[in-house]
């Protein structure tokens, strides 16, 4: 065997966690979980949302605005008991492709950001008369008092704009709203995080509901707690398990972590999210070519620039299922610059692509037998995950892969946990958030 081929294969195994592993790191994390709760710090914040779900009867015409990664959307939605409908729905990028305007960067304020988020519900309203409520998906993690306020911890997926950290979103959107004339006509209700909207959209006609994940550019989950003792309640807790520091990391893990904006925070995001997929993969390539001899040792400057693979790349590579894989073979040429003339070169990039992302989805797998264990131990109730997100939804194999992962772990009480795609989540959620907060004001 030759040394790439060896090296890869080692690789590749190593990337592989068996079912006792996540067992363990199950183990791990239920006790983060648990610590997280009792305030006894931890990876885990287990940051509780002031909301215990929909009863499944909410009505009425809400604002949602979803603010958490590559775009803004508002969205004027009618709740019609278990059913929504969106009436008229906008959607910005936060980064303008012509480099107009970037409000993520470190130069860009919190009142140009807000400014920004402002004039976009005052577009949505736009004809449409009388006064909403509005629910705001703000999906980073951020600690609440009570469902109006939360004050950003720390910004995740590179933003950075500045002025935001430390302060209440609600109170930055609610000036911003008074500078646009907008305070007589928006009532901003309820704040939660995108894992809260897509628990809440899914619960609202699914009462098995009790796991809400978002696995896409960023990776979290929430479930409602049957029972917190800090509050003597029912309530669903954010846990912001991007996190989570407890999962089995590889040497290129190490390295990400350390050459990211924040070593040491969201760990476990870093190896599973879409924002960081592609750049593993690159990581281990670099390796393989620069010290195995993969493909000839052949120099790619594409590949010595940090992120430049994305999720998309991994998708792309195992998407071919041609014998001759002459899809993977083009996308080394057009991405990389790079030829792959063997087959068996071909083959193990396509292999070493699904080999992390399966890793990806093993892990989040052991997450969600965690807050199983801990919520129902004995698996007697019927559990449905509902999960968001770009890697879910789109990338090859990807669910299937978790869908696999989870049958392993439960072993015969598989039967009790089904997982469901929940699209638009963050937005309908928004809707239904500020339904639940206008119904118990009215
Ligand atoms: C954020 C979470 C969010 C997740 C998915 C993470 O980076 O910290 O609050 O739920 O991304 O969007």
């Amino acid at each position: 065997m030759r040394r790439w081929a060896l090296a890869a294969k080692e690789l590749e195994d190593s990337l592989y966690l068996p079912a006792t592993a996540l067992d363990a790191m199950a183990s791990r994390f239920q006790q983060a979980m648990e610590q997280g709760l009792t305030g006894k710090g931890g990876s885990l914040k287990m940051l509780p949302s002031y909301l215990a779900g929909p009863t499944g009867k909410e009505r009425g015409t809400f604002l949602a605005l979803d603010f958490g990664g590559t775009n803004v959307r508002v969205a004027l939605i009618e709740l019609a008991g278990g059913q929504s409908r969106v009436l008229n729905r906008l959607s910005r990028p936060v980064r303008a492709a012509d480099g107009r305007y970037d409000y993520s960067r470190q130069s860009a304020t919190a009142e140009e950001l807000f400014d920004f988020l402002a004039s976009l519900i005052a577009e949505t309203i736009g004809d449409h008369q009388g006064r909403f409520y509005l629910g705001h998906t703000f999906s980073f993690p951020a600690r609440q008092e009570n469902i109006g306020q939360a004050t950003l911890i720390r910004w995740a997926k590179e933003f950075h704009t500045t002025g935001v950290e430390g302060h209440d979103v609600g109170q930055l959107l609610s000036d911003a709203l008074a500078r646009k004339g907008l305070k007589e006509r928006v009532i901003p209700a309820a704040i939660i995080n995108d894992t809260v909207g897509t628990l809440l959209t899914a619960t609202y006609s699914d009462r098995h509901t009790r796991i809400g994940s978002i696995i896409g550019t960023g990776h979290n989950s929430c479930y409602l707690d049957r029972f917190v003792p800090a509050f003597q309640a029912p309530m669903v807790i954010n846990m912001e398990s991007g996190n989570f520091d407890g999962a089995p990391a590889s040497v290129f893990d190490e390295r990400l972590d350390g050459q990211s904006a924040q070593p040491g925070a969201q760990r476990l995001e870093k190896m599973v999210s879409g924002l960081y997929l592609g750049e593993l993969l690159r990581l281990i390539l670099l390796e393989l070519i620069q010290t195995k001899g993969l493909f000839g040792g052949q120099a790619s400057p594409v590949l010595e620039r940090p992120y430049s693979l994305s999720a998309a790349d991994l998708s792309d590579l195992q998407a071919d299922g041609s014998a001759e894989l002459s899809r993977v073979g083009d996308w080394l040429q057009a991405r990389a610059a790079i030829e792959a003339s063997e087959r068996e070169e071909r083959r193990l990039l396509q292999r070493i692509a699904a080999a992390t992302a399966c890793r990806s989805a093993r892990l989040v797998a052991a997450t969600y037998l965690a807050v199983l264990r801990h919520e129902d131990p004995a698996l007697t109730l019927r559990h449905t995950i509902a999960i968001d997100g770009s890697l879910y939804e789109k990338m090859p194999g990807y669910a299937g892969a978790l869908e696999r992962a989870l049958a392993e772990l439960l072993a015969e009480k598989a039967g009790q946990v089904s997982v469901r795609l929940v699209k638009n989540g963050s937005e309908v959620g928004a809707a239904i958030a500020a339904a639940i907060v206008a119904a118990a004001s009215d």
